[in-house]
């Protein structure tokens, strides 16, 4: 007889998951393959309510949280003991492709019908997530439905964070639950056995080396700042540019001083500035306000500190009539993933028959915030060119299904 974790890799059907993948990628679909589909938008819910189908089609059981979590049950041969968790999110970045979360979410939901296919039963249950607004791309930060639920930061931290049209992520929350109250309610938290992520590599180790599958070892410490700096409008035609307080000449003096203070010769250190929000935004006007986002990444926590903990002082430096206002809004710790569960993940890519590479991941994700919550990892597969936030984002239909073997194996070895 073969073995069931065996079954249960061989049950995985390709074609079913990446006709899921690009249905999916319909809602929100933009030019060049891409996807816009921001958190708790039209599109997510269509999306949301399409996996809800999928997934009681396979005879899943649907509830929500408070934070709008999704969990999707395989129930277990002993509904007492504590589940195992697998998933992702769903909402994507304004300018994003068709795998980055998602493929994780249908990842997990193409193991359930793998294990209904191969006709087998776990001891536990497996629950399939998506959690809400990972990506930080309509409402800043990320991660906030894995944040809220794993204990890091009340729910209520974000109520009066406002996307670009002036909508709060409370309001936007209390919206999208009123639509859901059709849906089966469950506490926000809780304690499963494990916690697996699936999700594409996003860089381009993988694909370098040739390799199938990516065991991901732990997660590098993420920052997130916002910078105001504060000077006053004039007119641009009649102010001496020697009495101005201009908030551009000052913001990018700002940059100039941080982009040497982060320089790191060994290009391990992450430091962007991506989003910038001038007032009043004319040509004919000199600024009276800008704002900058950073997003400052590094492994080793005592770098992350040091380097994020000197932003202030080096833009307060760095301007010459402005002044500032910095806030810290996100912080993620390095972690490292259990051991047990990476191993895990290693022996079900060599049962499988799959080359693999134990990685960092330099992207963040949910499961940097369960590693406090349940013994935790990663499976990556690779990223074409190692490109993502980025309609261009491709895995192909057999790395797809190789992660999802991956996943299958790894879920029956931890819900026994
Ligand atoms: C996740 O999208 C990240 O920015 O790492
Ligand atoms: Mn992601
Ligand atoms: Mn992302």
């Amino acid at each position: 007889m073969i073995d069931p974790a065996a079954r249960a890799a061989d049950a995985v059907s390709e074609t079913r998951l990446w006709d899921r993948l690009m249905r999916l990628a319909q809602i929100g679909a933009i030019p060049g393959d891409g996807v816009n589909r921001p958190c708790l938008s039209p599109g997510d819910r269509e999306a949301r309510r399409l996996v809800m189908a999928w997934a009681r089609a396979a005879g899943a059981t649907v509830s929500v949280d408070a934070a709008a979590n999704l969990f999707l049950r395989r129930e277990g041969a002993d509904p007492t003991l504590a589940p195992v968790l697998t998933g992702s999110h769903m909402d994507s970045q304004p300018e994003g492709g068709r795998f980055d979360g998602i493929y994780g979410v249908l990842a997990g939901l193409e193991a359930l019908s793998a294990l209904d296919d191969a006709g087998l039963a776990t001891q536990r249950a497996i629950e399939v997530v998506a959690w809400t607004n990972e990506e930080g791309g309509r409402f800043a930060p990320g991660c906030m439905g894995s944040m809220a639920w794993s204990g890091h930061a009340p729910l209520s931290t974000w109520d009066e964070v406002a996307d670009q049209s002036g909508v709060t992520f409370g309001a936007a929350l209390a919206e999208h639950l009123a639509l859901e109250t059709d849906l089966p309610q469950r506490a926000l938290g809780g304690r499963p056995h494990a916690y697996l992520e699936a999700h594409i590599e996003q860089g381009p180790l993988l694909e370098a080396a040739g390799l199938d599958i990516g065991v991901v070892t732990g997660i590098q410490g993420s920052r997130w700042f916002s910078v105001t700096v504060n000077g006053a409008s004039a007119h641009a035609g009649t102010a001496p540019v020697g009495l101005r307080r201009d908030a551009v000449q000052d913001m990018i003096r700002a940059i100039n001083a941080l982009n040497a203070m982060m320089h790191d010769p060994a290009d391990v250190l992450r430091f962007t500035v991506a989003r910038i929000d001038v007032t009043p935004n004319t040509s004919n006007s000199v600024a009276g306000r800008a704002r900058f986002t950073i997003d400052l990444r590094h492994p080793d926590a005592a770098v992350l500190k040091q380097k994020g903990d000197a932003i202030e002082a080096v833009v307060r430096g760095a301007l010459k009539t402005c002044t500032a206002v910095i806030a810290e809004h996100f912080t993620a710790d390095p972690i490292g993933f259990d051991p047990s569960v990476v191993e895990t993940v290693a022996q079900a890519a060599a049962a499988c028959g799959f080359s693999a590479l134990r990685l960092p991941s330099g992207a963040f994700h949910d499961a940097q915030f369960l590693v406090s919550v349940c013994p935790t990892g990663m499976i990556f597969i690779p990223s074409r060119d190692g490109v993502s936030h980025n309609p261009a984002e491709y895995s192909s239909p057999r790395q797809v299904a190789a992660g999802a073997r991956v996943l299958a194996r790894s879920l029956i070895a931890l819900a026994g």
